[in-house]
C-alpha cells in the first residue's frame, strides 16, 4: 500500500485573523500580566495553547444546531436530545446538565462524600480535588508510579496501582471510601490514557468492597482512541464502542463538555444510580438552574448533543490526536525534554529539565510559560508547583514531581504550519534556557491560585 500523510477530515469555512505583537510589546504584556499567562489578554496572543477547554472549533452542523435552540425555561427539546445522546452514545442512564465540569464535580462530591472520607484517584485534577476537599474528603493519589516519571514510555500511564488502592482500603476501611475518582485521560500526567484491562481490575476490586467509581469523562473519546491504537485486543473496535465499554465499568460520570464534546461551554453529571440522580436534580436548581437546562441555553445543549456524536468518530480522533502527536514528535526529534509518551490533548514540556538551575521555589514551569510567550506569542499553561497549591495542614507548597508546561491543542483550530511555528519557538527557548531567571510570587489567591497569582522576575 502507498503511504499517505494523515489530514484533517474537514475543510475550513471561516477564518479568524490573528495579530502578532512585537517582542517589546509582548515583554510589556507579560509583565503587566504578572508573568501569569492566564492574565494575558487573548488579543495579545498569537497561537493560544493555554487550554483545549472551550476553545475548539464547532462544525457547521453544530452552528446550525444553535439555530434550533428551544429557549423554554422548562422541558426544552434540546435537553431531551442531549439526554438521549448521553444514553445512547455514552450509556449512562440519567443526565443532569451543568454549565461546565466543575459544577458536576461540586454536586457529586457533596452527594457522595462524608466528612473524614478518603477519595483515591488516578492523579488529581485541580478543580476535582478541591471539590472533594471542600466536601470533607482527603484525596489520595493511587496512580501507577510511572505516571510521575516524565521519561517512562509506559503506554497507559493513567492506570491505577491496585496495590496502592488495596493498601488504602486496608488502612482506612472501605466504608471511608465513597468512590474511586477515575479520569480518562489523566490531564496532569500529560494527557495519559488508562487501559481497559486496568479499569476492569479496578471495577472488580471496588465491587468486592461496594465502592463506586466516579468517572471524569472529560476526554474519554481521546482515551478510547489510545486504547484502540495501543491496547491488545481493541484494534478492530471503534472509538464509539470503546467509549461505551469504558463507561459501562463505572457508576457516575462528570463531564466538562468543553473538551471532547467540542463545545465552547457545557457539562453534565451522569449516573446510573436513581438516588444520586434525585439528589443531583435537587441540587442543580440551587446552583445551576432547572434540571432540564442546568445553567445552559437550549442552543448550548443542542451543540453539545451534536458535538458528542462527532467526538466519537474514528476519523475525528485520528486527526485530533494525530496533530498532538505531530507536534510532540517534532520536539522529540530535537531532543526537547517532554513528557513521554506524547498524550492526547497536548504536549507537556518538562520544565525541571529545561531549567536545572532553578529550584521549584523559583517556579520553573511558570518561568518557561512566560519565556515562550515572550519568544513567539505562543501561550501555554503552567502545570507544576503553582497549580499544585499548598498543603492544607502545613501551609507549605505542594511540590509535585512533575513540573510541566502544557502546550494544549484546541480541536480543529490550528494548522500543521502553526504547529511548526510552535516547535521552532520551543526549540529557541530551550537553546536559551540557561539565561532564564526564575520568578517570585507577589500575589496569591486562596483557591486555585494558578488562575490569578502574580509574579515578578527574580
Ligand atoms: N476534569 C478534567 C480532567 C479537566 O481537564 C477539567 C478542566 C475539569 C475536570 C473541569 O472542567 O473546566 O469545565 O469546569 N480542565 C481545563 C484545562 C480547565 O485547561 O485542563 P471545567
Amino acid at each position: 500500500m502507498k503511504r499517505r500523510s494523515w489530514a484533517e477530515p474537514y475543510k475550513i469555512k471561516m477564518v479568524e485573523p490573528l495579530k502578532m505583537l512585537s517582542k517589546k510589546e509582548r515583554e510589556k504584556a507579560i509583565d503587566e500580566a504578572g508573568y501569569n499567562t492566564f492574565l494575558l489578554r487573548s488579543e495579545d496572543v498569537y497561537i493560544d495553547l493555554l487550554t483545549d477547554s472551550g476553545t475548539s472549533a464547532m462544525s457547521d452542523r453544530q452552528w446550525a444546531g444553535l439555530m434550533l435552540g428551544d429557549e423554554a425555561y422548562a422541558g426544552s427539546r434540546n435537553f431531551y436530545h442531549l439526554e438521549e445522546t448521553v444514553q445512547t452514545i455514552y450509556g449512562y442512564k440519567h443526565l443532569v446538565p451543568t454549565h461546565q465540569g466543575r459544577a458536576a464535580e461540586h454536586m457529586i462530591s457533596k452527594i457522595l462524600i462524608k466528612q473524614g472520607d478518603y477519595v483515591p484517584g488516578n492523579m488529581y485534577f485541580t478543580t476535582t480535588k478541591l471539590h472533594q476537599e471542600m466536601a470533607g474528603a482527603k484525596f489520595v493519589d493511587v496512580i501507577i508510579d510511572e505516571a510521575h516519571d516524565p521519561n517512562s514510555e509506559y503506554p497507559f500511564k493513567g492506570d491505577i496501582d491496585l496495590n496502592k488502592l488495596q493498601a488504602l482500603i486496608d488502612k482506612v476501611g472501605a466504608d471511608k471510601i465513597p468512590y474511586v475518582a477515575m479520569a480518562t485521560t489523566v490531564n496532569m500526567a500529560g494527557g495519559q490514557p488508562i487501559s481497559l484491562n486496568n479499569l476492569k481490575a479496578v471495577r472488580e476490586l471496588t465491587q468486592k468492597y461496594g465502592i463506586d467509581i466516579v468517572h471524569d469523562m472529560t476526554r474519554v473519546a481521546e482515551n478510547a482512541y489510545m486504547i484502540q491504537q495501543k491496547e491488545p485486543g481493541y484494534q478492530d473496535k471503534t472509538v464509539a464502542e470503546i467509549v461505551k465499554e469504558i463507561n459501562s465499568l463505572t457508576d457516575h460520570a462528570t463531564m466538562s463538555a468543553k473538551k471532547d464534546a467540542l463545545v465552547n461551554i457545557g457539562g453534565f453529571l451522569a449516573t446510573n444510580d436513581q438516588r444520586v440522580f434525585e439528589e443531583a436534580r435537587n441540587m442543580v436548581v440551587v446552583y445551576e438552574g432547572l434540571h432540564t437546562y442546568g445553567g445552559l441555553a437550549g442552543r448550548d445543549m443542542e451543540a453539545m448533543a451534536i458535538g458528542i456524536k462527532e467526538s466519537v468518530m474514528d476519523e475525528h480522533q485520528k486527526a485530533r490526536v494525530g496533530q498532538v502527536q505531530y507536534l510532540g514528535n517534532l520536539l522529540l526529534k530535537q531532543g526537547i525534554p517532554v513528557v513521554k509518551p506524547i498524550g492526547t490533548h497536548g504536549v507537556f514540556l518538562d520544565a525541571k529539565a529545561f531549567y536545572p538551575h532553578l529550584t521549584q521555589d523559583e517556579f520553573p514551569a511558570q518561568t518557561l510559560a512566560a519565556e515562550l510567550y515572550i519568544d513567539s506569542g505562543v501561550r501555554a499553561m503552567e502545570r507544576g508547583v503553582v497549580s499544585a497549591g499548598r498543603n492544607k495542614e502545613t501551609g507549605k507548597h505542594n511540590y509535585p514531581k512533575l513540573e510541566l508546561v502544557r502546550l494544549t491543542i484546541p480541536r480543529r483550530v490550528y494548522t500543521q504550519a502553526h504547529m511548526d511555528v510552535v516547535a521552532e519557538s520551543v526549540i529557541d527557548v530551550y537553546e536559551n534556557a540557561k539565561n532564564a531567571r526564575g520568578l517570585k510570587m507577589i500575589y496569591e489567591p486562596k483557591y486555585l491560585r494558578f488562575f490569578q497569582a502574580r509574579f515578578e522576575k527574580l
